[in-house]
């Protein structure tokens, strides 16, 4: 079987899915647990782009760089690559699915499903809100990167 790997999938990939990738990274080392992790979007606008300043100021506050992560748009390998691909919101879930090759293996399904409680939720996009969203945003992918060490461990 595959190793788990798991893919953040937000739309810009400079808000929250590089959230969701450093908290991912954060729990899985204080698991000790080596997986594959990675964030993408479903759009192109900022391939390249660093995250956006208040998703690295959030990430510093609970002492994780996100600084070095650079913006890539989602693409037909990611679905050989990954066995998992978690969408922020049902947008983006739409959106992979509707790139999504025929004969994938990767499970593909809202981030918040993997939190008792908040199967069916979306992480609201804080792109055009205050760094209060942020810190929102920070909550729910921090629980759902803890969820997913319980569901792997
Ligand atoms: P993200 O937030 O999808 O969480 O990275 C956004 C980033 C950029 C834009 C929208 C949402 N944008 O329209 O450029």
């Amino acid at each position: 079987m595959q190793n788990p790997a798991l893919l953040f999938v937000c739309l810009g990939n400079i808000c929250r899915s590089p959230l969701a990738e450093g908290a991912m990274r954060a729990a899985a080392e204080r698991h000790g647990l080596a997986i594959e992790i990675d964030s993408c979007g479903t759009a192109a606008y900022h391939v390249g782009s660093p995250p956006d300043p208040r998703s690295v100021e959030t990430a510093a506050a609970k002492g994780i760089d996100i600084s070095d992560l650079r913006g890539r748009q989602l693409a037909q390998e990611d679905f050989i690559r990954f066995t998992h691909i978690f969408a922020m919101d049902h947008h983006n879930l739409t959106n992979i699915e509707a790139v999504m090759p025929a004969g994938s293996n990767a499970a593909v399904m809202l981030l918040m499903d993997m939190v008792p409680g908040r199967e069916g939720a979306a992480i609201a996009d804080p792109y055009y809100d205050g760094e209060d969203q942020f810190e929102i945003t920070w909550q729910d992918v921090s629980a759902a990167a803890e969820a997913i060490v319980r569901a792997l461990t």
